[in-house]
């Protein structure tokens, strides 16, 4: 029986930190600006000037905010602040009969028969990540970050525009994105703590700049799609631009106008890169530390798949794989939290809150929570088929976020990051680099702030 792997992450404080504290520790990351109780507390509450935050652990609660009175608590205004230069009005970030409007138009394009469509599109970039990974020397040390990165970009990249990602411009794209989410986090905590004087100008300037030129970049490739598609000389493609041209507004039979569409592609191509890049790459350094682990994924993968090219259908059978994943999820949360505007006063816990609160739902505090999950720090795929889990999950998981604003993209990660991490792990054993331990770090998504490095070593065919 081999010693169950719990990955490392920022200790927590004892104790509340004061006010300036909290807001240097979390421009760093956010996660340090936790302390212990914040994983065993049912509701907390931070005031800050002209700010009312209460952090929401109760699943009770979390369910009214989220799912039962979402309408009440649409998605707070600091999120498409500082998103707004990127993504516009994209879904993200919208609400109310806007979003709705949006949504419908959208889920057409995320529909099961879509996703048969988008799987060989995955197949192929997974495949052209192995063959880059074959031109390391064998053992050789390797930040998997950025293949995550690469990797899940040009599935994205590919699922849009029926195009591998290895043109200049997508380059180009690829870079602008990774500046302008190393700026995110700057800009978003001081807006969110009241305090956006704090914003340098520069970042401001730069995390602008580098929005408009990926906004432009899409423009170049999106344009003459659309052009031929409003001619109606369309490409043939079927591909998520395809899809989202042919949506109409079921009230009034409107398609998206061309900047919307840049909007909800800017907001796809980030949505559906950044966040499964966080998490394979979090799934890659505990497998590294569980070798059992390992062991039994390659044996599902020759079993289920074999010598043969992945097929969609095998996804489902991959269940370890599967369970890897939802395990790091659960771990590793992308979305580490959600904010949300109270429209009006209401009680909560006892206490009043006021009209314009924010309240924060934590996937990061609610999978770690002490109250909900046994041995919650340990990486645990198994306890996804231990039915006296269930209760836990059913109470303490929304890695996808919950009710009407859930994920458009969860069963596409799923299948992408099934199909990634089967497939690596039946080519390499992955093992530790002694001595490092990667940290993680609350940004856009969690990520480490040493990056995750690992030695890969090729496995002899079956
Ligand atoms: C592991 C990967 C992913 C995670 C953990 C994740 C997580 C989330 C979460 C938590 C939300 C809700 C945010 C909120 O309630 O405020 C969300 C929304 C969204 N995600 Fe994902 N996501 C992932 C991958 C993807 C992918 C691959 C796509 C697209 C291909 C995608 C598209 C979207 C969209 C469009 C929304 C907005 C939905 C709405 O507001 O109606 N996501 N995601």
């Amino acid at each position: 029986m081999t010693t169950p792997f719990c990955p490392a992450y920022p200790t927590p404080r004892k104790s509340k930190a004061s006010l300036l504290l909290m807001f240097f520790s979390a421009r760093r990351s956010w996660l340090d600006a936790l302390y212990e109780r914040s994983y065993a507390m049912q509701m907390g509450e931070v005031h800050l000037p002209g700010m009312d935050l209460y952090m929401v652990n109760d699943p009770a609660l979390v369910r009214r905010v989220m799912q039962d009175e979402a309408a009440d608590f649409p998605k707070s205004p600091q999120t498409g602040e500082a998103l707004g230069p990127l993504l516009g009005e994209s879904i993200f970030t919208t609400n109310g009969a806007q979003w709705q409007r949006q949504r419908q138009m959208m889920n057409p394009a995320f529909a099961q028969a879509r996703l048969n469509v988008a799987f060989p599109a995955m197949r192929e970039a997974t495949a052209d990540m192995l063959a880059r990974l074959a031109q390391l020397p064998d053992g050789a040390e390797y930040d998997v970050e950025v293949e995550m990165t690469h990797v899940t970009a040009d599935i994205i990249f590919r699922t849009i525009f029926s195009q591998p990602m290895g043109g200049e411009d997508a380059r180009r794209i690829f870079e602008a994105f990774a500046r302008y989410q190393a700026l995110a986090p700057r800009l978003m905590l001081p807006s969110v703590y009241g305090v956006r004087w704090l914003v340098w100008p520069w970042d401001t300037w730069r995390s602008r700049r580098a929005a408009r030129e990926i906004r432009g970049l899409l423009e170049k490739l999106i344009r003459p799609r659309f052009e031929a598609y409003c001619a109606g000389r369309p490409t043939g493609d079927v591909d998520i631009l395809q899809a989202f041209m042919e949506a109409r507004d079921e009230a009034t039979g409107a398609p998206f106008g061309f900047e919307e569409l840049v909007d909800q592609v800017a907001m796809l191509f980030l949505a559906g890169h950044e966040t499964s890049a966080s998490a394979l790459t979090w799934a890659l350094h505990m497998l590294a530390n569980a070798p059992d682990i390992q062991e039994r994924m390659v044996a599902e993968h020759r079993e289920v798949v074999g010598e043969r090219a992945p097929q969609n259908g095998d996804m489902k059978q991959l269940r370890l794989a599967w369970n890897v994943f939802r395990e790091t999820l659960r771990l590793f949360p992308p979305v580490g939290f959600v904010a949300r505007e109270a429209t009006k006063a209401c009680p909560m816990r006892g206490k009043q809150v006021q009209a314009g609160a924010t309240i924060v739902v934590s996937p990061w505090l609610i999978q770690r929570h002490r109250n909900i999950w046994p041995q919650p720090d340990v990486f645990d795929p198994d306890r996804w088929d231990d039915e006296a889990s269930r209760e836990s999950q059913r109470q303490g998981y929304l890695p996808f976020g919950m009710g009407p604003r859930v994920c458009l993209g969860a069963a596409f990660a799923l299948q992408e990051a099934t199909l990634i991490l089967s497939s690596l792990i039946a080519r390499y054993r992955l093992s530790a680099v002694p001595g490092h331990v990667p940290q993680p770090v609350g940004r856009l998504t969690i990520r480490s702030a040493n990056g995750v490095r690992l030695r890969l070593h090729r496995r002899a065919a079956c």
